[in-house]
């Protein structure tokens, strides 16, 4: 039996204050929980949200991590320097990365070896955007992305990492894939994982990510292949986030 993971992404949102209150709510209000839950919180948060959630089970995640170790590459903020801040978890690859800042395949596998390198879990995430859907291309697309991290990191990485199936038309949109559309993809992502791996296959978690909110949870966390979600504009609200939580 696998854990359950639901994850927040706060992407670029909020004050160090707000933060604040939203992590002690979330802290105060989670309760016991058999689930994993995590916050992933901008850069220069991540310190002071650690230390609001320092006596609760809820984990702290960053939304990117560097391609490099260390070195001569201004604006970028490296696994070690995450580890050093508390992070457990780290996005990889994220739909807004992808397509705003240019992330490629290739640089997100960098990133995810990063991160490993530093003890921090990866979140890597995937999904096809509405033109590559319409065009029936969802399962390549994202067997392309994920390939491209197996092959940098074999398949051995995946018992320390997490896949997160983010659908980019589901992105902030408040369209969410139908519990079947994402089972669909979640099991094609479990079948690629086995085709290497059986042991493996069955261990990884993959999360559903896309217009999560407290009416859609439970039925999407009821398929047999989505492990929890990731939650983005949902996960500013610490009562609709907690329900969520226990929507497992
Ligand atoms: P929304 O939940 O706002 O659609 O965002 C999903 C997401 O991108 C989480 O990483």
């Amino acid at each position: 039996m696998r854990q359950s993971l639901i994850m927040g992404n706060w992407k670029m949102n909020g004050s160090r204050e707000e933060g604040q209150q939203l992590a002690k709510a979330l802290a105060e209000g989670l309760g016991s929980v058999n689930q994993e839950v995590a916050v992933c919180v901008p850069f220069v948060y991540l310190s002071d949200i650690r230390t609001v959630l320092a006596a609760s089970p809820i984990a702290l995640g960053a939304q990117n991590v560097a391609d490099q170790a260390s070195g001569a590459y201004t604006g970028e903020v490296s696994a070690a320097m995450l580890a050093d801040c508390g992070v457990k978890y780290s996005l990889v690859g994220h739909s807004e990365r992808r397509s705003y800042y240019g992330d490629s395949n290739e640089s997100v596998a960098k990133r995810f070896v990063q991160a490993q390198k530093q003890n921090i879990i990866p979140v890597l995430c995937v999904g096809e955007t509405l033109e590559e859907r319409e065009q029936n291309r969802t399962f390549q697309v994202v067997e392309e992305q994920l390939d491209t991290v197996i092959d940098a990191a074999g398949i051995e990485a995946f018992a320390n990492a997490v896949i997160a199936y983010e659908p980019v038309w589901a992105i902030g949109t408040g369209k969410t894939a139908s519990d079947e559309q994402a089972q669909e993809v979640h099991k094609y992502i479990r079948q690629q994982i086995a085709k290497r791996s059986q042991a493996i296959a069955d261990k990884v978690q993959i999360l559903y990510g896309g217009s999560v909110k407290p009416d859609n949870a439970k039925g999407l966390f009821a398929m047999p292949d989505i492990d929890g979600g990731l939650v983005g504009g949902a996960s500013l609200d610490a009562k609709g986030f907690l329900q969520i939580c226990h929507s497992v």
